[in-house]
């Protein structure tokens, strides 16, 4: 038989043949093309694209043994020195953030023979990125790039590119896995097929007799410490009900065994042959029967664990009021109420949660996707009775988290196989297991009732909330809290309620996610307000005016929770309120061709406090480097929040430099003392003040040694209090087309109240792209789980993640505000524009049609449903 010719990438002729089924995506990366990235495996994504003699294509479905004999090109073949004009477009337009995506859009994009004429959503419908919201990747190839300011001016306000951005359109930038590592093993794990179930016995035997098989870990193998998979400063901030392999298994897809082999393929083969034999047991799926009694328990046993009530799947729960809502409502003119039921959602970050492990010197050393490494080693050392001084933990780059890498997914698992065998592991999730086996946003089921005199003055606000936090507690009280705090401290009311609970059911857990709660009880809220505006024939915008917070209102919406430490010290939410009434004025964009849509316009408004409550803690470090200029060493992550840009700008502000002159070191527990992580908006706040600091120290040491006699170094350090307070509103007008139910974004427009704005276009594009990740969660996102408890949703294509096509342009308008709180005046904008969103479109549509609707999403088949029944109401 003849051998088949080579397959020859970026010009050299492989040696290598491809594995029989092998396909080109994991035979390029095992060959060293790093720049060729997995984000699904189904074609679904466009991360992996490359040229196959010339033709784009997805190289996680195209058989490696069809490119034999053909010219590969990847990201790295296109230009080494960004020199392309797509790769050129991206640097100007800073058509990125995380990253992940932009080797596969870039290939897409240069196989265009006329890329600035191209029709965009017809040649990305097949590529995603859910970072941007796609604004600048329309800048960069639609229209003359905008560029605000000089960019070799000012360190602070102006649109500075992100170091490290040459190496993201050219392939070089390294994400998690983007490393060679000699004698690498792989981890697959077993999962289980029962909602609810008890292990009586495992038979490994013909798992490890699988060639290639190094070990099986069980039940058996694993530590016995409890702990919780969410990542916070304090720990005792989640319900320990967590071990890393369990003998109880409470979701569909939790993890029974870990098979770790010298290839995927063995270990998916000896996953496949382990015999397990389970007790199944009773399973609850709906958290309101959960919490009823004789309902099955998941976490009976585990009293000692801060569980509320085990005995009634209660993980959490908040129960308060200020004033006397009874009263307040017996004082109320106009009383609006309503339930408003929010889906569960999924971050969808491209990359996937990964981890590499290895021993180096005695120490266990992990590389991986995390915002949290410091207190991912914190736990591990916890975990498995470890000193700091034992344990490494970096991050590189990240391929996104949007709050669902503030868990412990991989690592605790990986850190198991690799103290047992000594050996480098690397565990990496497929998109199916992000689905069925990560984390997702908490459903809520929110009753909200309102109360207001005829002038539009609020008596009475009232939350009865029920989150659904799934088998585990991970973050279930802090995303509870959080849901009932800014929505009601947003609004000056003298009476206020809350009653909350978060459940235990046997889904796969909920967790953290951009917004962290707030987004659920914005939608209710919001939407609430805007419906009694209606019935006290008020402007919605008018009633806001009335009735939202001003400096110097006390900011609780929870009696008893830590909310004495916010400030506000800036207020640009007038002004946000100005610019969305004058942009929606003045915008007329013409309704779609054809008869029938129906007209309206409708807004929202958002409150962020800065930085978690309880404390979050950052310290940086700033040395001058031989040769000129100075390293920065931060323990914050980059994950596409774009503070890898803003550090270096502030900390060349303070140092009279140029940020280029500034190199940054950043999240590696070996090189600074803390922090607490890149989530809960801290990482221009806490983690950019802490290197504010240490830039003016060292620029003061400087001033004192006019002589030194070797680099000078200094530190600083923030504890993130006390914290200032963030602003959005968002307005949309929409065309709704009443026989299909088809809402038309005719004009979608967000005001930001972000303080001093550090850099205008990675401001635009966190606002563009949390909107575009919110229309989503608003319009087609939602993972389905069956009557069985099973997730149901297991591919991109099945979730409907927005391309291009389905997100329209987003105005973004800046209040003109500088917080004395903030770094150089600066308050944080990456998770709070999400906010609005779905209330504000919700609004709209309420607005073109009479038709309030209370449950995400805002599908087509749910707008024509609720539009029919508000026909007969509104002819009454
Ligand atoms: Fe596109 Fe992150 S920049 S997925």
């Amino acid at each position: 038989m003849t051998a088949a010719p080579p397959i020859t990438v970026n010009g050299a002729a492989v040696a290598a043949a491809p594995r029989p089924g092998q396909c080109l995506r994991t035979f390029l990366r095992q060959e060293g093309w790093f720049g060729v990235k997995k984000g699904c495996d189904a074609g679904d994504c466009g991360t992996c694209t490359v040229h196959v003699d010339g033709v784009p294509v997805h190289s996680c479905i195209y058989p490696a043994a069809r490119a034999a004999g053909r010219e590969v090109r990847t990201i790295e073949g296109l230009t080494a020195d960004g020199s392309h004009p797509v790769q050129q477009a991206f640097l100007a337009a800073q058509a990125f953030q995380c990253g992940f995506c932009t080797p596969g859009l870039i290939m897409t994009l240069a196989a265009l023979t006329e890329p600035h004429d191209a029709d965009l959503p017809r040649a990305l419908k097949g590529s995603i990125c859910r970072c941007t919201g796609y604004g600048s990747i329309r800048d960069a190839l639609c229209t003359a790039t905008r560029v605000d300011g000089d960019p070799v001016g000012e360190p602070v306000g102006r649109s500075h590119a992100a170091p490290g951005a040459l190496d993201v359109v050219t392939g070089a930038a390294g994400f998690t896995l983007d490393v060679a590592i000699p004698g690498l093993l792989h981890m697959k794990l077993l999962r289980s097929p029962h909602p609810h179930a008890r292990v009586r016995r495992i038979d490994t035997s013909d798992a490890l007799a699988v060639p290639g098989v190094v070990a099986v870990f069980t039940h058996a193998d694993s530590p016995h410490a409890l702990y919780s998979t969410a990542r916070h400063e304090n720990p005792e901030d989640d319900p320990d009900d967590t071990v890393v392999l369990d003998r109880v298994v409470r979701y569909h897809g939790q993890r029974v065994a870990a098979v770790v082999a010298e290839s995927v393929a063995a270990a998916e083969e000896a996953c496949g042959r382990i015999v397990v034999d389970y007790e199944v047991l009773p399973a609850v799926l709906d958290p309101q029967d959960a919490m009823r009694a004789g309902a099955p328990l998941l976490h009976a046993d585990k009293h000692g664990s801060r569980i509320a009530y085990p005995g009634r799947n209660i993980a959490a729960e908040a129960h308060s009021e200020i004033g006397d809502v009874t009263a307040g409502f017996a004082a109320a003119d106009e009383v609006y109420e309503a339930t408003f039921v929010s889906q569960r959602v999924q971050h969808a970050h491209l990359e996937t949660h990964a981890t590499v492990g290895w021993m180096a010197d005695g120490r266990l050393v992990l590389r991986t996707s995390s915002q949290t490494p410091f207190l991912t080693r914190d736990a591990l050392c916890r975990i498995f009775g470890l000193d700091r001084d034992r344990v490494r933990v970096l991050a590189t780059r990240i391929g996104g988290g949007f709050g669902g890498k503030q868990e412990l997914f991989t690592e605790d698992v990986v850190a198991l196989a690799v103290l047992a065998l000594h050996r480098p592991v690397q565990l990496e999730f497929t998109r199916e297991e992000q689905f069925t086996a990560t984390s997702t946003r908490h459903p809520m089921r929110i009753a909200v009732r309102v109360g207001a005199t005829r002038d539009g003055t609020l008596t009475a606000l009232q939350l009865r909330t029920v989150a659904n936090t799934g088998a585990y507690g991970n973050h279930s009280a802090g995303v509870l809290f959080h849901s009932c705090s800014e929505s009601l401290a947003l609004y000056r009311c003298a009476n206020k309620r809350v009653d909350a609970w978060s459940a235990y059911t046997n889904t796969v857990p909920a967790g953290a996610f951009r917004g962290y709660g707030l987004s659920q009880s914005s939608f209710a809220v919001e939407s609430a307000l805007d419906e009694l505006a209606r019935r006290l024939r008020l402007d919605p915008i008018e009633l806001r005016r009335r009735n939202v917070v001003r400096p110097g209102d006390p900011l609780q919406a929870l009696r008893g929770t830590a909310h004495d430490d916010v400030e506000i010290r800036s207020y640009g939410l007038p002004e946000c309120l100005d610019l969305v009434e004058a942009a929606l004025t003045r915008d007329s964009s013409a309704p779609p061709e054809g008869a029938g849509w129906q007209l309206g316009q409708g807004i929202a408004v958002s409150m962020l406090n800065t930085a978690p409550p309880g404390g979050h803690h950052a310290h940086a470090r700033i040395a001058q480097r031989d040769g000129g200029g100075y390293v920065l060493y931060v323990g914050s992550a980059e994950f596409g929040n774009g503070t890898a840009t803003v550090h270096r700008q502030l900390a060349a502000s303070a140092l009279g430099a140029h940020p280029d002159d500034i190199e940054l070191v950043a999240s590696d527990t070996d090189r600074v003392g803390h922090d607490t992580g890149a989530f809960g908006s801290t990482g221009t706040v806490v983690a950019g003040m802490a290197t504010l600091r240490a830039a003016r120290a060292l620029a003061q040491l400087i001033a004192d040694t006019p002589e030194p006699g070797k680099p000078l170094e200094a530190e600083g350090n923030s504890d993130g209090t006390p914290r200032s307070v963030a602003f959005n509103v968002h307005g949309f007008r929409v065309a709704v087309r009443p026989d299909t139910g088809e809402i038309r974004i005719l004009q979608s427009v967000q005001a930001v109240d972000a303080g001093t704005v550090m850099n205008p276009m990675q401001l635009r594009g966190q606002v563009e792209g949390a909107t575009a990740q919110a229309l989503g969660a608003a319009l087609f996102e939602h993972v389905d789980i069956d009557e069985r408890g099973q997730v149901t949703t297991r591919a991109l294509r099945e979730y409907h993640l927005p391309v291009l096509a389905d997100v329209p342009p987003t105005e973004v308008l800046f209040a003109r505000t500088s917080d004395p709180l903030g770094p150089l005046g600066a308050k944080p904008m990456s998770e709070a524009p999400f906010n609005p969103v779905a209330p504000a479109l919700a609004n709209a549509v309420r607005d073109a049609t009479g038709a309030r609707l209370t449950e995400l999403p805002l599908s087509a088949d749910r707008v024509f449903v609720a539009l029919h029944e508000a026909l007969p109401a509104q002819r009454g």
